[in-house]
């Protein structure tokens, strides 16, 4: 018998726009490494704000859990439907149009179904530049950026997710709409309820439109790779170029030898330019109006420098854009490296950026000691702070492990116990989904912690947004 709820939905929306078999759902269930699975009455796909209303109004009346769904990157189990069954999955694929981009006004209105590529590349049609980036950015939706607060790889120059979205178009638990919209750079009217939204990670709300601040387009970019033998020399390099090029530095990214190792033996076509130099590599971009010679000059005369100080052991400048491609391909192709590679137990701290090295130091050595034959992987946005420091284990290591969740959260815990003694946290970009609910319990401040459950309460009386993500449940 046909799920009345369903049933209700194919009416509303019509049987194009309501996924019911196994097969066509397959895809929403789980998340793309397959660690996270979940069931569902039906995975819907409205295609306008007033039918995302229409799906909520109606799961709000019945109480039906809603999980809205983008690109499903997420790596923190929170795209997928809880295991129950009792809920809907809310697609925001089909609303995928540019509504509007406005180059005097650097800004552009799109829906939160866009790919996020897809967005670049109309602002890039438009002689503007859109500067959230990241490995995901084939696949993943500007919604799920949004809501997930991303963070990526261009964070050091232009902030995190947050810091681009002008306004927003959300649906609330209820069926209403709330446009905000705006494409003001102050606006002090009142609360900032779209940074409420922001990072909320679909547990208040459904993002169904956002406006995006855009920039000029830089004439010149300048892409480098250098090899180090110690993240104390990366800090410093990093430091260096801060100072030397303000306003310039974009992406200032680090990957271990083991993570540059796991890359070249897993991805086809895949070189390090350096060779076998350096225990950890940089990957550099800088974007300028000034002339290409120029940047060139002044970048290599600090290369030059930082080589004479001991930093730098070799360095590379892309010579073109195939060669820029090239350097970016390795540092984007970690995740799926990793996947193909084993079992990587990953964990998005950040602490203090002068910290870094002391926190490798000490993760380092507590893994040796009491997690020995983890091989140690690290690759992380170094000038945000922002390391993924992964426990890597064989595919058969991983199968022989005894009491795997228990091994998982006794690794977790160390090394985010070390981050956060340094003033550090255990989720630095990924968010929380229902990977870090302990976490959350463990480490936030209780009056925050609180506070969080009012505003969920207030806005999501009935808990039907994304429940079991984000807030573990309160203690009866
Ligand atoms: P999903 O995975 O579908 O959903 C993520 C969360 O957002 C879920 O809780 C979901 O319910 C909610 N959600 C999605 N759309 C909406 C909406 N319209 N309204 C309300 N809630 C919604 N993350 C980074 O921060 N930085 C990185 O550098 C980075 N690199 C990555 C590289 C790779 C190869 C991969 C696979 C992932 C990476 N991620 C990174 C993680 C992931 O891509 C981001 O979290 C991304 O922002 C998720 O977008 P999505 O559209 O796939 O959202
Ligand atoms: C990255 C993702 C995993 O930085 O956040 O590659
Ligand atoms: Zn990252």
């Amino acid at each position: 018998m046909e799920d009345q709820v369903t049933a209700r939905l194919t009416e509303m929306l019509g049987a194009g726009a309501v996924l019911t078999s196994g097969t066509d759902q397959a895809r929403y269930l789980s998340d793309w490494r397959d660690r996270h699975r979940g069931t569902a009455r039906c995975v819907v796909m409205p295609k306008t704000t007033q039918e995302v209303a229409s799906v909520l109004r109606l799961c709000g009346e019945l109480g039906v859990p809603v999980f809205p769904q983008g690109g499903n990157t997420s790596v923190c189990g929170g795209s997928v439907p809880s295991e129950d069954g009792r809920g809907i999955v809310l697609s925001l694929e089909r609303m995928n149009r540019v509504r509007d981009v406005n180059a005097r006004n650097n800004s552009m209105i799109v829906e939160a179904g866009c790919v996020l590529a897809a967005v670049q590349e109309a602002a890039r049609a438009a002689e503007r530049y859109f500067p959230l980036s990241l490995g995901a950015e084939g696949s993943c939706q500007i919604g799920g950026n949004i809501a997930t607060n991303a963070g990526g790889t261009s964070v050091v120059r232009y902030g995190n997710t947050r810091d681009l979205v002008l306004g927003l178009e959300a649906v609330l638990p209820d069926g209403r709409i709330w446009n905000g919209l705006r494409t003001l750079r102050k606006d002090n009217s009142g609360y900032d309820l779209k940074n409420l939204f922001i990072g909320s990670e679909g547990t208040l709300a459904v993002v169904t439109a956002a406006a995006l601040k855009l920039f000029p387009l830089a004439p010149t970019t300048l892409t480098s790779f250098f090899a180090l033998n110690d993240v104390e020399q990366a800090v410093a390099l990093g430091e260096k170029l801060q100072k030397q090029f303000p306003g310039e530095l974009v992406a200032l990214e680090m990957m271990s030898r083991s993570e540059l190792e796991i890359v070249l033996r897993h991805i086809p076509g895949s070189h390090c330019p350096l060779g076998e130099k350096g225990q950890w590599q940089l990957l550099v971009e800088l974007t300028s109006s000034a002339p290409p010679a120029a940047l060139t000059e002044q970048l290599n005369a600090c290369v030059e420098d930082a080589m004479t100080e001991g930093i730098v052991l070799d360095a590379v400048v892309a010579a073109n854009e195939k060669q820029r491609e090239k350097l970016w391909h390795l540092r984007h192709s970690v995740t799926e490296a990793n996947k193909r590679e084993g079992m990587g137990l990953t964990h998005d701290i950040a602490v203090p950026v002068y910290r870094i090295p002391d926190f490798i130091e000490r993760a380092g050595a507590m893994l040796q000691r009491d997690f020995p034959g983890v091989e140690v992987v690290v690759v992380g946005h170094i000038g945000d702070g922002n390391l993924h420091y992964i426990g890597m284990l064989t595919h058969e290591a991983w199968r022989n492990t005894a009491d795997k969740p228990a091994c998982q959260l006794r690794l977790a815990h160390a090394l985010y116990d070390i981050a956060i003694a340094m003033g550090g946290t255990f989720s630095a970009e990924h968010g929380i989904g229902s990977l870090h609910l302990d976490e959350m319990r463990r480490y936030k401040d209780p009056v925050e912690l609180d506070l969080m459950q009012q505003v969920k309460q207030l806005l999501d009386p009935r808990g039907i947004m994304n429940p079991g993500r984000v807030l573990p449940p309160r203690a009866q």
